[in-house]
């Protein structure tokens, strides 16, 4: 296993957990987390032993709060440009992760961390977590989607309080607002979230990343257009061998044995 700078990689039987390991810092998310994160989630992706992939973050104090200042302080604008700085969250590390994943988010998830655990498939969260997008008081604003997942995730109301006063929501409010799926004791965090991860890890893996293709297409499409995607994917799904075996296993009162074909 490859050892990282900035995260820590472990596989426990077929869930890979990423740990964020910069906890003098709070976990902020500097360049290097960025080109750990994005190849340790290509391993993740090319190895079929791994069916689900946890995120969290080291300490016990963060997840991560936020992207790291200190990199960003010299910046001019030139730089930011003509890096196109913060593209490679969304291009390299997102979009290019089929596979499912969880961010467990064991306290504070700010700015480019409460950005970061929106780009999981779903959010698990300690009852002490907290939640935000205080870019405004930096005198800018979220870089890494803040402004568009937060209002997919919360609706315009409570997006539009949290990036204008940069207050923080606990986790209580994440979960009655909808940006979490879960909130458990603090000291249960990594147990559940490995949990659910090991459940999820113990389906069918092609139905798996068709599930999180077809849920994450209705941020793009109409109903109509998402409908027909589901409907066509749906159909395709069909042509596997796991179908076969899921429905012959359902029928026949057994556990089905799943190959990934
Ligand atoms: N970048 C770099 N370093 C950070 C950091 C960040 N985002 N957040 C915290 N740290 C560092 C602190 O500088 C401090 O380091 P030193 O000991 O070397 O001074 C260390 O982590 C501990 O932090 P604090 O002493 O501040 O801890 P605290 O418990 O008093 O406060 C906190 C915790 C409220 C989270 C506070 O650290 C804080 O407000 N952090 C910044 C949050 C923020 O503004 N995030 C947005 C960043 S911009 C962004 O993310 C843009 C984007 O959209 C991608």
């Amino acid at each position: 296993m490859t050892d990282y700078k900035n995260i820590l990689v472990e596989q426990r039987g077929n869930v890979t957990l990423v740990t964020l390991n910069r906890p003098d810092s709070l976990n902020a998310l500097n360049t290097g987390v960025l080109a750990d994160l994005i190849d340790a989630f290509a391993a993740y992706e090319a190895d079929d032993t791994q069916r689900c992939a946890v995120l969290t973050g080291s300490g016990d104090k963060a997840f991560a709060a936020g992207a790291d200042i200190k990199e960003m302080v010299e910046k001019d604008t030139a730089q930011f440009f003509n890096e196109d700085f913060f593209a490679g969250w969304t291009d390299d590390f997102t979009r290019r992760t089929r596979k499912p994943w969880i961010a467990a988010v064991n306290g504070f998830a700010l700015g480019g961390g409460c950005e970061v655990a929106m780009m999981a498939d779903f959010i698990i969260a300690s009852d002490k977590a907290r939640f935000g997008q205080p870019e405004i008081k930096l005198g800018v604003l979220p870089g890494m989607g803040g402004t568009q997942r937060l209002v997919r995730a919360v609706g315009k109301a409570k997006a539009m309080d949290l990036c204008l006063t940069g207050r923080m929501m606990d986790a209580a409010e994440a979960e009655a607002s909808g940006l979490v799926a879960r909130v458990v004791e603090h000291d249960r965090l990594l147990d559940e979230a490995m949990e659910a991860a090991a459940l999820i890890a113990s389906m069918a893996p092609l139905a798996a990343m068709a599930n999180k293709e077809a849920v994450d297409a209705a941020f793009e499409n109409t109903l109509d257009q998402g409908i027909k995607y589901e409907r066509r994917l749906f159909q395709v799904i069909t042509a596997t061998d796991d179908k076969t075996e899921g429905m012959k296993a359902f029928v026949e009162k057994r556990d089905p044995k799943w190959t990934g074909r």
